[in-house]
């Protein structure tokens, strides 16, 4: 059976990948991300390998604008049974410069996003008896991460608030799960790397117990096992994939 799901920051790296594997899953998709364009051109590449995929801008800090892409993806494509929030912003500083303007935005865009893309999907999987919720976290969020102040408490967040949600709704059929991952090779971790914010990806390597890099399908392998039937008794878990580098 064909369900909608929802990928926020879906144009880009993780959220990308995560789209590929739930239209492989036979899942109609829905790309929603800051970069219209770039959405746009990932749901017309979905659509002429034959899945059916839309794509809404939108700013997922925003949450009227949430509710209204919500409601332009029920209109195309169906109740929402399935969302993945991938849309993050990054930064590094040192704690002492950390300014409210980038606490704000980063706590608005990663945590607060997350909260409504969740409240504004949630009902839909109510209805239905049934839905899937992977969160994309950041091993930040577990073990703290020097110069990501604003970055790894937004992270945090997001691992208490899924586990939260896992329990509230677990015995309505709704799954909550949370993939903190490492180092994953997409267009944030390159910026940062040539902005020189963090080592090349041979020193890198050389901190990972699997000594590489993690992909995008690396981590869209198991949103799309999460999001599954098959994961139904899964639910309220922090699960690493990041070759070893937290355990
Ligand atoms: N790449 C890594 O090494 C790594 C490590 C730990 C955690 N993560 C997490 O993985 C997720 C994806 O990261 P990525 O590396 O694929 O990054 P990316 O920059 O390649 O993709 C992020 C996408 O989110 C979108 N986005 C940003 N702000 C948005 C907003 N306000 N509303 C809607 N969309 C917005 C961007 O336009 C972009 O398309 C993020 O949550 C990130 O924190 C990544």
């Amino acid at each position: 059976m064909s369900r909608t799901a929802v990928v926020t920051g879906g144009a880009s790296g993780l959220g990308l990948a995560v789209c590929e594997h739930l239209a492989r899953q036979d899942r109609h998709v829905a790309v929603l991300d800051l970069d219209g364009d770039a959405a746009e051109r990932l749901a017309g590449d979905l659509r002429a390998k034959g899945h059916r995929a839309v794509a809404v801008k939108v700013d997922v800090a925003d949450r009227g604008a949430v509710d209204r892409a919500f409601d332009e993806v029920r209109a195309e494509l169906g109740p929402i049974e399935v969302l993945v929030t991938s849309a993050a912003v990054s930064g590094f500083l040192p704690f002492e410069d950390v300014g409210s303007g980038d606490w704000a935005r980063t706590i608005a865009v990663n945590l607060t996003g997350t909260f409504n893309c969740l409240q504004s999907a949630i009902p839909d999987m109510v209805a239905a008896r049934w839905g899937r919720i992977v969160t994309i976290s950041s091993a930040a969020g577990q073990t703290g991460s020097p110069r990501q102040a604003h970055y790894a408490a937004s992270k945090g967040g997001v691992i208490a608030l899924t586990k939260t949600v896992a329990l509230e709704y677990a015995a309505k059929g709704i799954t909550a799960n949370t993939v903190p991952p490492f180092t994953v090779d997409t267009p944030l971790l390159r910026a940062a790397q040539e902005a020189r914010l963090l080592p090349g990806p041979d020193v890198l390597a050389r901190m990972i117990p699997a000594r590489r890099l993690g992909t995008g399908d690396d981590i869209a392998a198991m949103c799309a096992f999460l999001c599954s039937d098959e994961a139904g008794y899964v639910t309220g878990q922090v699960i690493g994939v990041n070759g070893g580098a937290v355990t």
